[in-house]
Order: C-alpha cells, then sequence, then structure tokens
C-alpha cells in the first residue's frame, strides 16, 4: 500500500457520532487520571444490603463523573454480577447483561480462552477465585498523593466497611512513572471516543459504543443494554429503553470494566533475553539484549515503535502512534508479527484485505481503553539479572474497559495473544502473555535471509486474580442504591 493511502486511511472518516451525556458517565471512562498519582482499589463483599445501598447512596454524589480533570482526589465503583445480584438486582435484570459478566472470569470455558492453566489457574489466584471470598464490588479510589491517598483509603475503607460490606482486599499500586515493570513506556496507544474531540489520528478514533452502553458501535447499533420494568423505577432514575416503553434502561453511560491482576517476573523476562543474546565468548551484550526485548513488546522502553525505527530507540518518537504495519512492514521485518502491541491491536493488517480501510474498520472492534496501573516496588535492571525473586511481588493491577466483553477483550486475550498459530506463525503466543498452556512457547523475529527463532520463552506474567464488573453511570448507581 502506498504511503499517500495509508495518510487517506489515517483521515477515516469519522462517523457521525451522538452526543454524549459525559456527565452521567463515570470519569474513568474520559480519561485515566494520570494526574493522580496514588491509586487504590476497594475490593468488598456484600454482607447485608439495606446498610450497603444506604452507603452506596453516600457514595454516589462523591463518584468521579465527566470530562473535567479531577483535583485532589477521584473515585469510582464497579460491581460483579453477584454484587448486583446481592444489591437487589433481580435474576431477570441480570440476564439483561453481558452473557460474560454473569457467567464470571473464573468458569471453566473462560478459563481456556483466557489460558489461567498451571500457576495462573484461578485455584490459585489472590483474589476472585472459586475458592475465596465473594468479590461484589470494587472502589477505585486514586489521589495526586500517596499521603492524601492514605487519607483517601482509610476514609472510604471504614465507611464501607461500617455499612454491611466486608473488606476482601486492598490492592495497592506504585508509582513507576510512566512505564510498566518490564522497564517499557506504557498507556501510548488508547482508542479515542468519537465525538469527544480529542486530537487522535482516525486510526484511533472509535465509534463510542464500543465503551459506552447506549450508542452506537463500530456496526452502527447500540451494544445489548441491561432494563429494568419501568413500574420498579418509580423515581423515574432511568433513561428509557429504547424500543420499549415499560421498561427503563439500567446499562445506559455504564460500561463493562475488566480487572486482571497480572504479576510480572521481570528476572525471568531479562534473563531470557540476556541468555539468547550472548556474544560467542559468552558476555552479556546489553545492546542486543534490548533489542530483542524490544522486539517481544513492539515497542523500544522508550515507547518509540519499532515499525518506525527497527534498529535503535529513538525517544523521540515515543509517543508516535499513528502509523500501520501493512503499509510500512507487512513482512514483520521491523517489528514482529507476534509482538505484544502487534498481536493485541494488529491495526491494519487484518483479513480480509490487509492494508485495507476494511482491515481498519474490523480491528476497531477489537479495541481496549486500558486503564491499569502498575504495583509492587521496581526493580533495577541488574538485580533483575541476578537475583532471582520468587512469588508475587510486583506486576500490573490490569483495567480495561469495554461494552463487549466477548469481542474486545476475551477475543483478543484468545484469537490473539493466546492463539499459537496468530497471523500464520506456528507455535508462538504472546511473549510477554503466554506461556502457561503449554501450547506457544516460541518466538519468531521474521529477518532476512531467514527467521530468527526463539524457543522455551518463560511465562513471565501470571494472572494472580481477577474479575468482570460492571461500571455504572451516575443514574444507575442512583438507582442501584435504592433511589
Ligand atoms: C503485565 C502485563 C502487560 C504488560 C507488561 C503490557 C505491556 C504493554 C506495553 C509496554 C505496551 C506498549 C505501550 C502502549 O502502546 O501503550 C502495551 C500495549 C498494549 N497492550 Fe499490553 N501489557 C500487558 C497486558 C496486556 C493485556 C492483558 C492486554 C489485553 C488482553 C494488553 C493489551 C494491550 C493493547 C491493546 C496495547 C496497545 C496496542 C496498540 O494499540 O498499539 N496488554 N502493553
Amino acid at each position: 500500500m502506498a504511503r499517500a493511502d495509508l495518510r487517506q486511511l489515517l483521515r477515516w472518516p469519522r462517523r457521525p457520532s451522538a452526543r454524549i451525556d459525559v456527565d452521567d458517565v463515570q470519569a474513568l471512562v474520559m480519561q485515566g487520571y494520570g494526574r493522580l498519582r496514588g491509586a487504590a482499589y476497594l475490593l468488598l463483599e456484600v454482607t447485608d444490603p439495606i446498610p450497603a445501598r444506604s452507603w452506596l447512596a453516600a457514595l454516589v454524589g462523591e463518584v468521579t463523573l465527566g470530562e473535567r480533570r479531577p483535583v485532589g482526589t477521584a473515585t469510582n465503583v464497579a460491581f460483579t454480577a453477584t454484587g448486583l445480584g446481592r444489591l437487589g438486582v433481580t435474576d431477570d435484570v441480570l440476564a439483561g447483561f453481558a452473557p460474560e459478566y454473569v457467567e464470571g472470569m473464573t468458569s471453566a470455558h473462560r478459563t481456556r480462552l483466557l489460558g489461567d492453566a498451571g500457576a495462573a489457574a484461578p485455584s490459585a489466584w489472590a483474589w476472585g477465585g472459586p475458592q475465596g471470598p465473594s468479590v461484589d464490588v470494587l472502589v477505585l479510589l486514586y489521589a495526586t498523593t500517596a499521603e492524601e491517598l492514605t487519607g483517601h483509603v482509610q476514609e472510604q475503607r471504614s465507611r464501607a466497611t461500617a455499612s454491611g460490606l466486608r473488606e476482601v482486599a486492598l490492592l495497592d499500586t506504585e508509582d513507576i512513572g510512566l512505564g510498566e515493570h518490564f522497564g517499557f513506556r506504557d498507556g501510548i496507544s488508547q482508542p479515542v471516543l468519537a465525538g469527544t474531540g480529542r486530537p487522535s489520528g482516525d486510526l484511533h478514533v472509535v465509534a463510542p459504543g464500543e465503551f459506552l452502553l447506549g450508542y452506537p458501535n463500530q456496526h452502527g447499533q447500540a451494544p445489548s443494554s441491561p432494563t429494568v420494568a419501568a413500574d420498579d423505577d418509580t423515581a423515574r432514575l432511568l433513561p428509557p429503553a429504547k424500543d420499549d416503553r415499560d421498561r427503563r434502561d439500567l446499562g445506559r453511560n455504564g460500561t463493562y470494566l475488566v480487572m486482571r491482576t497480572l504479576s510480572q517476573d521481570v528476572g525471568a523476562f531479562w534473563r531470557y533475553a540476556d541468555a539468547q543474546t550472548r556474544r560467542a565468548d559468552g558476555s552479556s551484550d546489553p545492546a542486543a539484549r534490548t533489542s530483542l526485548a524490544a522486539r517481544m513488546v513492539g515497542r523500544w522502553p522508550s515507547g518509540a515503535p519499532l515499525t518506525l525505527s527497527p534498529d535503535r530507540d529513538r525517544p523521540e518518537l515515543a509517543e508516535q502512534n499513528d502509523f500501520g504495519y501493512h503499509e510500512h512492514d507487512a513482512e514483520g521485518f521491523a517489528c514482529p508479527i507476534g509482538a505484544h502491541v502487534r498481536r493485541t491491536h494488529p491495526r491494519d493488517s487484518l483479513p480480509p484485505r490487509p492494508g485495507s480501510d476494511t482491515s481498519v474498520e474490523v480491528g476497531k472492534g477489537h479495541r481496549l481503553l486500558r486503564r491499569g496501573r502498575p504495583y509492587g516496588p521496581p526493580v533495577d535492571l541488574g538485580d533483575a539479572l541476578t537475583a532471582e525473586e520468587a512469588g508475587d511481588v510486583r506486576g500490573l493491577h490490569f483495567i480495561a474497559l469495554c461494552t463487549d466483553i466477548a469481542r474486545q477483550f476475551e477475543f483478543i486475550s484468545h484469537t490473539w495473544v493466546q492463539n499459537p498459530h496468530f497471523a500464520g506463525l506456528y507455535d508462538d503466543s504472546d511473549p510477554l502473555l503466554g506461556g502457561h498452556t503449554g501450547e506457544g512457547s516460541g518466538f519468531t523475529v521474521q529477518q532476512r535471509p531467514v527467521r530468527r527463532r526463539y524457543v522455551e520463552t518463560p511465562a513471565v506474567v501470571t494472572t494472580r486474580g481477577g474479575a468482570y464488573f460492571f461500571l455504572p453511570g451516575a443514574r444507575a448507581l442512583r438507582y442501584l442504591s435504592g433511589g
């Protein structure tokens, strides 16, 4: 595909989109709170629904909404299907939510789909697993500084635990700057909701219904949304349901929130890259080591895409995100086909016609808004290479927002991340996320005259907890609290 055509493709016409009722949307959908450096996640179990609903009624007024950047602190709240049930949502209303959400993340089917096998199996999880206490509510707490966060957390946890809720876990995060623990810049490539007017290449402008219930998605349809009988909403808090005068829309301005606690074995990642790139005399080759690690990620440590700079890190390209793989690098000679970022968002390389506008359009049906934060102390490369560390010391509390868990998060995980035959590969799963299922433990670097194949890549990321939540709009929160 010619360069001029790609430019055309990046100017992809914006779909006319419905105006987003931002004041009813929890702000986490619209922003990642980058300036609020402290964050903690409070997981709660509902033990007594009546005081728990009163707790929620008091919390609603404090939930951070809209597009404005909050000052000081921010608070958001989400619920699992069991949580909604315990707060009084009936089974027939729950049946209107996505089946994946209702079923939960740990069913045998989902476990296979997500590659949660071996050490990553839900039976070994620290939270959300079948043996552990029920996780019903997630309160997401943010603050500008660690001190402010401590106060915010203490207040919220004492209010919750005095009101029919029991603390299951408090998940801390760590401010390690702009990167993640392997040492790469994170949070660069995000979709932008059409109609929000945010500056972005059109490759990343996606219909709002991919991330918010109640709006048209990439297929021009409003995603399926849970409803309640109009008679059950006597205070008329909820908007009318589309196409049914007798029901009201509980889902509008809400979305699903996927949370996974992913521990990272930084030492195993870098020791593997080191061992594979040693010189003939057995000494380490730091440049070659970084180059292989960058090939696994698909970006250099600074964030610069390999597609645009295959041979060296160029920090001035760190935030570059308007490029297609097919246009620049169809064969994968710059960024390997199986690299983490190329698998999780293949951009213009999807069938049926890679390089075409159809390919980009297909990809827009599989995007995620990522909102996760790292946890655990950072480790420097020297220590990571020498000291082996056991257990769950550091990692990423991965958080993704989407309206179709199956088509977005699960499809990416199953068909792209875990798939050993992704895009014609032979036995390679995602070099960051694969490795627990016994399949796909290779990594291929396409190059001339022959490709280079690395084998027995270690499992460096292990799921330690997780659940599917629903992040309701403000009116729905008020309804759930009993009006
Ligand atoms: C500990 C686990 C993970 C680590 C260390 C990690 C690391 C990274 C890094 C360094 C980037 C490049 C920076 C950026 O574009 O923002 C990235 C991008 C991305 N990751 Fe991950 N990631 C992890 C888990 C996941 C999971 C579980 C998924 C989804 C199933 C995922 C999906 C994505 C997506 C969609 C992108 C953006 C790709 C693009 O649009 O170019 N990641 N990740």
